[in-house]
């Protein structure tokens, strides 16, 4: 039996309750809508005339520090140590990620170290405690570390981008290129000796390439990461690993890669 009625106010709270029960916490529509195109014609407009204070609405939200790459870029590049950058990323508005996370989660680890490794995103408890890989995959690339002998102390660890995607997804291509200079710039200030990367988008985002993690993975070349040059390799993403265990073997191997090319470089 069936009534064809809209639902009221309780009602729809009531659903609201069961999605987030269900693990729902996003919205999303039908149709794409490119947010980053949307928000350029925004941001030309000229300022709106100042409107008289109302008490009974919430004051406007602050003005948005960023939203495009290229003003990202020259946010980034204004810093000049690793707690500028970090406190420049505390105040840019400009990445939606940040809106829907609990904190900035920057670094984790040694910032004078010569081995660098970066990973997608934060996770739920890299959320709540601020760190990268402090969760399950974090306590297994613990463990992969100290298989060749390395731990925090010895190596620094950021992600493409420093905000928990709503339920852990991918972040979209628009959020990487935001964040993206960013990272550059943490690399630059780090200027690591080694860089490697975990997991499919943080490769295809620090290599500039399409291609698949299975194919890249274990694969050393130079390259540019803003201004500075690395050794850089592509591995497995611990939380992959967690997943499909027959692939720690693979995984096994690329560590065994970073320890020789850390004897080659005298590290
Ligand atoms: N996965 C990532 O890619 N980064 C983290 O910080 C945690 C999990």
């Amino acid at each position: 039996m069936s009534e064809d009625r809209p639902l009221n106010h309780d009602e729809m709270l009531a659903v609201l309750d069961w999605y987030r029960a269900a693990g729902v916490d996003i919205a999303v529509g039908e149709e794409p809508v490119d947010r980053f195109a949307q928000r350029a014609p925004a941001r030309a407009a000229p300022p709106a005339a100042p409107v008289p204070a109302d008490p009974e609405r919430p004051a406007a939200a602050p003005p948005m520090l960023g939203g495009d790459p290229s003003e990202a870029r020259s946010l980034a590049g204004s810093a000049q140590t690793l707690d500028e950058l970090q406190a420049i990323l505390g105040l840019y508005d400009g990445c939606g990620l940040k809106h829907r996370a609990t904190q900035l989660v920057f670094a984790d680890g040694n910032p004078e170290a010569k081995i660098m490794l970066i990973g997608e995103a934060p996770g739920a408890e890299e959320d709540r405690q601020g760190k990268p890989f402090v969760g399950k995959s974090g306590q297994l690339l613990d463990r992969m570390l100290a298989a060749i002998g390395l731990d925090r102390t010895k190596v620094y660890i950021a992600n493409t981008v420093p905000w928990r995607p709503p339920g852990n997804r991918t972040p979209t291509p628009e959020e990487m290129a935001l964040c993206l200079p960013f990272l550059h710039r943490q690399v630059e200030l780090v200027a690591p000796r080694i860089v490697m990367t975990l997991g499919g988008p943080a490769m295809q985002t620090v290599f500039s390439t399409t291609s698949g993690i299975i194919k890249m993975r274990g694969k050393w070349s130079e390259v540019s990461i803003g201004q500075h040059q690395a050794n850089a390799m592509p591995t497995l993403h611990p939380a992959y690993l967690l997943r499909n265990p027959a692939a720690k073997q693979q995984a096994w191997m690329d560590m065994l890669s970073l320890k020789l090319k850390m004897l080659e470089l005298g590290i």
